[in-house]
């Protein structure tokens, strides 16, 4: 069986891990710390607090930026659930904007959307392409749009217009202009979830890279209390001679991460841009070199003119067929062993979601999208050979289901 995509345990890591449990501190400490200051260096932002998921990333940013009931939020239809569940829990409004041909949320259709209540839009770098940044930052800071931004709070005052929250659960380490796309939005989002690129299991890291007029030292310091109950000290400041007293400035979340799991995101970052990136490319880049005589295999794009993935997903996309012979293409898949997925069921066509009023017959193209899409394994451990065994895989049901549709309607 190949699987979809296992994570990448190696001794390196068992012993960050073993190291973290032998030192007696297994909670939010100095190798949380070290990670934190680690991924900003790496991204190029100005700080960053890492978090027990991505989704707390989300729901934090949120939650500082003050958003709450009568708000409105955009968010991509064509996303996983936790970029709009973060708004539901808060009380805002999701909007749902329609993706691009890139997967990507579709920038040219979002200005319609926005109303004196959007206060925040939050793109998804889906598969690890980066979003239409300048296209997006100009959108926000246009007469039209600024003129309509009504701020609820001091701190949207001081910002003065929407705020750009990139989800980039896939993007760590994706570029846009040659630089790493996390520092073109205001906040950016990541997962370390199992499945993610960068993994500490489960985790996640918002970061920040907001205009001048934001002291990011404060800034942190307000992020760390809030995603601790509120508590004025964490648990390295209470364990400090006389360092008992504590007090509570709100009822703040429990988004903390532990040095467990940045012990595991320490070893990842170290061996990311010179490793694990490069063999994801190399695998993504395989995967197109081989489909590309098929005329039916719709590749997806590892850059464009200024945009650069990290090969989080290879989502590939069938050319002529419906949304059941996708699936049938899928099961077919599966009987010759190999795991395959899609990315994403559009949100509207989900329980929640349709029951709140949402219509995937105003968002056409997601739908178009995920119809015929299928997305193969792609892992640091995936071999030549296992692409080979996956891409046939794929060739013999394409060739069963489309073909047996021929014979059908031929008699
Ligand atoms: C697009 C997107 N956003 C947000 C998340 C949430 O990340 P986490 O699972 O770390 O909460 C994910 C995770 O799968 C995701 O794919």
């Amino acid at each position: 069986m190949i699987p979809f995509s296992p994570p990448r345990i190696e001794n390196e890591i068992i012993e960050e891990v073993i190291d973290s449990l032998k030192s007696g501190w297994i909670t939010t400490g100095p190798k949380t710390k070290l990670f934190e200051r680690e991924i900003t260096a790496y991204v190029n932002t100005k700080k960053t607090i890492c978090l027990n998921s991505g989704t707390a990333g989300i729901e934090l940013a949120l939650a500082w930026y003050g958003i709450g009931p009568g708000d409105e939020v955009i968010v991509p239809a064509y996303t996983y659930t936790a970029t709009a569940n973060a708004v539901v829990h808060t009380g805002a409004t999701p909007v749902m904007c329609d993706a691009g041909d890139d997967f990507n949320i579709d920038v040219s259709k979002i200005e319609k959307l926005i109303t004196s209540r959007t206060k925040v839009i939050i793109p998804v770098d889906v598969a690890g392409l980066p979003c239409d940044y300048d296209e997006l930052n100009a959108l926000i800071r246009k007469k039209s749009v600024l003129k309509k931004f009504t701020p609820g709070n001091d701190l949207q005052s001081q910002l003065g217009r929407i705020m750009i929250l990139a989800d980039a659960a896939h993007s760590i380490g994706s570029e846009y202009k040659g630089e790493k796309s996390a520092a073109f939005s205001d906040g950016a989002v990541f997962s370390f979830h199992a499945v993610k690129n960068l993994t500490t299991a489960e985790g996640g890291a918002l970061t920040f890279n907001l205009p001048k007029q934001f002291d990011h030292d404060e800034l942190y310091a307000q992020l760390s209390t809030k995603s601790l109950h509120g508590q004025t000290k964490d648990a390295l400041a209470k364990v400090k001679k006389g360092g008992w007293r504590y007090d509570v400035i709100e009822p703040g979340y429990k988004y903390n991460m532990t040095d467990i799991l940045a012990s595991i995101g320490l070893v990842e970052l170290r061996r990311y841009e010179k490793d694990t990136l490069i063999q994801r490319r190399r695998i993504f880049s395989k995967y197109n070199e081989m489909l590309k005589k098929y005329d039916w295999a719709l590749t997806p794009n590892l850059e464009t003119n200024n945009k650069k993935g990290n090969a989080h997903l290879y989502l590939l996309r069938i050319n002529g067929i419906e949304e059941s012979q996708r699936n049938d293409i899928i099961t077919e898949i599966y009987n010759q062993d190999v795991v395959v997925n899609v990315h994403y069921q559009p949100l509207p066509i989900l329980s929640y979601y349709k029951r709140s009023g949402y219509n995937i017959d105003n968002y056409p193209n997601a739908f178009r999208l995920y119809k015929n899409e299928i997305s193969l394994p792609i892992y640091y451990d995936l071999t030549d050979e296992n692409v080979e065994t996956i891409v046939q895989a794929l060739v013999n049901a394409y060739e069963k289901v489309v073909k047996k549709n021929h014979v059908e309607e031929a008699v």
